[in-house]
């Protein structure tokens, strides 16, 4: 079991001071387990007991893990002064101050993106030396052949010298244009568009819709985000040699 006290649960979920925390208590904006809470220094157990503030509950547990569809247009970054960010699109109730995205999608990639703040988590799914595979859906100029995948697979080699490590390729259409699925397990700067085009192709789409074993979830709309459940979570380092 694993307590904290209720006034240090509220500023590390809540954005907001210790000082701010225990002023929302004392104004009856705090209930945990459904009653109302007037102690501060009360201690809530981060596995079982439920914290509400104005209505909002929160998780208390000692780490958030987001899964979120990344529309176009926007960044995967933290703040940014010009442009909308990942965590923009992120809720209050779920927002914390120390969230980022677990890796990158480029701007006008969408799709599958875990926003958290847990960096040892972020490090373990975006370190190629933890082999867990990210599965892209690309909607390409040209169509794949055998020859192309096979390169792929053996680990293609970009414009730049740059060596990738080996891909798991499947080709097919999506309404009607030439499309494929591609797994990798590293994330080199623009790799996908990188590795079609070192085959003289252009990605002209890209989506992210799988990180290990873990699918985007087909009810989120672009956009939209939802905390993933412990068996979701345990679902990105499970290697999904099924396929
Ligand atoms: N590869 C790319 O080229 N872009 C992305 O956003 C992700 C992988």
């Amino acid at each position: 079991m694993d307590l904290k006290r209720l006034d240090k649960l509220i500023a590390l979920n809540c954005n907001v001071s210790r000082k701010d925390a225990r002023k929302l208590i004392k104004d009856g904006a705090v209930t945990v387990n459904s009653r109302l809470a007037v102690r501060a220094e009360e201690l809530i157990d981060t596995d079982a007991d439920e914290v509400s503030v104005n209505g909002y509950t929160f998780t208390a547990k000692d780490h958030i893990y987001i899964m979120l569809n990344k529309p176009q247009g926007v960044i995967s970054a933290t703040r940014d002064p010009a442009k909308p960010t990942v965590v923009d699109l992120i809720p209050d109730n779920l927002k914390r101050r120390s969230i980022f995205p677990a890796g990158r999608l480029d701007r006008d990639t969408t799709g599958l993106l875990i926003i958290t703040d847990d960096g040892a988590f972020a490090h373990r799914i975006m370190s190629p030396t933890h082999h867990v595979f990210k599965t892209y859906q690309a909607v390409l100029e040209f169509p794949v052949d055998e020859n192309d995948i096979r390169k792929l697979e053996s680990g293609i080699t970009l414009g730049d010298g740059t060596k990738c490590l080996p891909a798991k390729v499947k080709s097919f259409t999506v309404d009607g244009l030439p499309a494929a699925e591609i797994k990798i397990r590293e994330g080199k700067y623009h790799q996908v568009k990188r590795m079609f085009f070192a085959l003289g192709n252009k990605v002209l789409q890209l989506k992210r819709i799988q990180i290990g074993s873990l699918k985007l979830d087909p009810e989120l709309q672009p956009g939209e985000c939802r905390e993933l459940t412990a068996e979701e979570l345990e679902l990105v380092f499970t290697d999904e040699n099924q396929d």
